[in-house]
């Protein structure tokens, strides 16, 4: 049986190495596309050694670009590929430009196609991610949601029939990760034991409204301990063009992480301050408290058992270093057991 996943962006290539894993054990005749939507080093590759995923068959090389651009590109070069492989399923996950590229391409070519990470939803569609995520959804023959929250929202749009609750991936890699990574790799002048911040800023809500932009950096400068920022090229860029600096204050920016040192940091992180999915969630699961600087969140069990906050306004960043903690002091294992991708091979294979 041939399984074709296709990739493009960083959080994708977090969600393919659980799957990856379970694939080589179920024996998966299983192919890797990358669409070269992300294609800097530390964006890319570096994830591919790190998590030992094997090198994709294919390279799209797609790059950067408008959605349309990048979106068409993909489909144009992605085609040719999946018609000569005809794979028995094609696995797409998330909600980039990647994942509804691919979507179009296999549901055009009459192949059966399956969406990881389904049925999420930020009821927001100003959000590229919610119209690719919910087209994907619908243009998808095996819908494989990470809660029972997704399986409710795919109920509402009549997409139940086709819905399989599997658990979080991102909870497989996650909880792997933490057992076998050693204290975090921060900046010389950050003390681990004095506390810190780790925050990340990449979504165009954003990074491209200017003074949005200027009133988190302010923020981020203000806060009482360090914030190690991780940038993402998009936020460099995007200041660099406002004139935005990166530093001052508690500010201490780092190229992006690899994903141990990305876990590493947060697990001995005081808070956490983002507007990544991902990150959210990654921030539970180690049992940091979080602020997301949106209006929503796609992870809204992270909210109701008190470990997220959304600051919508980024109007308080007097929180952001003490969001604090529910009573209990230990997530309640709303996203799995940690055996999702094992779920995903079975039901590919079933
Ligand atoms: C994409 C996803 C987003 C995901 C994020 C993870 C879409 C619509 N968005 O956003 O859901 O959370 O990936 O990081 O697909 N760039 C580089 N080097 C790279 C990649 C990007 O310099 O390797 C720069 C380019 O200037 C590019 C910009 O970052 O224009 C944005 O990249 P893009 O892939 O369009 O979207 P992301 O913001 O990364």
């Amino acid at each position: 049986m041939i399984v074709t996943s296709v990739v493009g962006a960083r959080p994708q290539f977090v969600k393919l190495a659980p799957v990856a894993q379970a694939f080589a054990a179920a024996g998966v005749d299983h192919r890797i596309v990358h669409t070269g939507q992300h294609y800097d080093e530390r964006m890319s590759d570096a994830f591919f050694d790190e998590l030992e995923i094997p090198t994709p068959d294919h390279n799209l090389a797609v790059g950067s670009g408008g959605h349309g651009a990048q979106t068409g590109e993909m489909m144009i070069r992605l085609e040719p590929v999946l018609a000569e492989q005809r794979p028995d399923w094609v696995l797409v996950y998330g909600d980039t430009n990647s994942t509804l590229a691919a979507a179009v391409v296999a549901a055009k070519l009459h192949l059966p196609l399956a969406h990881l990470e389904a049925g999420l939803r930020s009821f927001n569609r100003r959000m590229p991610e919610e119209v690719n995520r919910v087209l994907t959804d619908h243009a998808s023959d095996l819908l494989l949601a990470p809660t029972r929250l997704a399986r409710e929202n795919l109920e509402r749009e009549g997409l139940a029939d086709r819905t399989l609750v599997v658990g979080d991936v991102m909870t497989d890699v996650c909880l792997r990760v933490a057992r076998g990574v050693g204290p975090a790799a921060l900046p010389d002048d950050v003390d681990p034991d004095d506390g810190y911040i780790v925050a990340t800023i990449h979504r165009a809500e954003n990074t491209d409204d200017r003074s949005r932009l200027e009133t988190i950096v302010t923020g981020l400068r203000s806060q009482p301990i360090p914030v190690v920022l991780t940038a993402h090229p998009r936020l460099v860029a995007r200041c660099e063009a406002a004139g935005i600096a990166l530093t001052g204050g508690s500010l201490r920016t780092v190229a992006p992480y690899g994903y141990p040192d990305m876990v590493a940091a947060v697990r001995g992180a005081a808070a956490v301050v983002t507007d990544s999915g991902g990150l959210q969630k990654e921030a539970y699961l180690l049992g940091t408290p979080c602020t997301t600087l949106r209006t929503e969140t796609e992870w809204p069990e992270t909210v109701a058992e008190g470990w997220n906050r959304l600051d919508p306004d980024v109007s308080s960043p007097e929180r952001w270093a003490h969001p604090g903690t529910p009573e209990s002091g230990i997530p309640r294992g709303a996203y799995g057991d940690g055996d999702a991708a094992r779920r995903v091979a079975d039901a590919l294979t079933d």
